[in-house]
């Protein structure tokens, strides 16, 4: 696996590299990038990952500071897993200037579900993709349906800017109790560990509730939300959305999706389900 930390050996390296497929991270790496970058070798030639914590993404008190930092053992990770190149460039690379031209998604897709609680967030996500793009500028890149909305956002974008770039999803990989794999679990004290799993069984519920018919969904979703309070949990939302587009379904939509974020001492979580 070959490093590159800046953009012109990047694509010097990448030349002549066949179809190039590209799994954007921000490090921290866990067997869920890792599911990624596996089903990545079977879509091109070349798979080229990058690690890049992305400031434009957090809020200011968010957790950028914290982030977990641990290069060193992501590239372990990643060249046992068959990647080929990784592109970790620092911040002065990637925004060597104030980055003033941003990618502004639609807000009846930002400023819903997480970008209601992360204002921004989606643009700053949209923002570094693009950037990313153009400098791998892959034939294909790899999203975890894990982050549903963010995979949302991204294909839409590409879709509507006619980008040559095809978008594919990875299923979320848990624990074995459940937990969706994320690089914020390591947060977690050894208690609340064994609390969050059920952010799952509670999203496994309403699944099951809806899959047998149940159609009121408001009450589906508050007694999720009440649930996790008595767990608790701080919830941000517990939402019931259309697959297609995160709004909201009527009585006959099929194709829903259970989304939620809460927190467990100071730690936010995200997870989903689809119906
Ligand atoms: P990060 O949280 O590091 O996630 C990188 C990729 O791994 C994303 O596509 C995410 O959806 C996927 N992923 C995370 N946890 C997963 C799990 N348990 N199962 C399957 N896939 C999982 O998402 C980001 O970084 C950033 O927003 C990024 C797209 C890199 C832009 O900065």
């Amino acid at each position: 696996m070959l490093i590159h930390h800046t953009i012109a050996e990047t694509r010097a390296a990448l030349a002549n590299a066949g179809r190039i497929v590209l799994v954007p991270t921000m490090g921290n790496l866990h067997d869920g990038h890792i599911a990624l970058v596996r089903q990545a070798r079977k879509h091109g030639d070349c798979v080229v990952a990058s690690i890049f914590v992305n400031r434009l993404q957090f809020r200011p008190g968010e957790d950028f500071e914290k982030y977990p930092r641990t290069l060193e053992a992501d590239c372990e990770r990643l060249r046992t897993a068959g990647v080929n190149h990784l592109f970790a460039p620092d911040e002065n690379e990637l925004y060597p200037v104030p980055q003033r031209y941003v990618i502004e998604p639609p807000p009846e897709h930002a400023n819903i579900l997480e970008g209601e609680f992360r204002p921004g967030h989606f643009r700053g996500v949209a923002t570094v993709v693009m950037k990313l793009f153009s400098v791998v500028q892959p034939q294909a890149a790899l999203f975890g349906k894990k982050d549903y909305q963010q995979f949302m956002v991204l294909s839409d974008m590409v879709r509507e800017f006619g980008v040559p770039i095809e978008v594919i999803p990875g299923e979320t990989i848990r624990a074995d109790d459940g937990l969706a794999l994320s690089s914020r679990n390591g947060y977690l004290s050894e208690q609340e560990r064994a609390e969050a799993p059920n952010l799952f069984r509670v999203l496994s519920n309403v699944v099951d509730a809806v899959r047998k018919g149940n159609k009121d969904y408001y009450a589906l979703e508050q007694g999720a939300v009440s649930e996790l309070q008595a767990r608790g949990w701080t919830p941000d939302y517990v939402a019931l959305r259309k697959k297609v587009d995160l709004q909201l379904p009527s009585a006959h939509d099929s194709g829903l999706v259970v989304l939620a974020a809460a927190r467990l001492g100071s730690t936010r979580l995200i997870d989903n389900l689809e119906v």
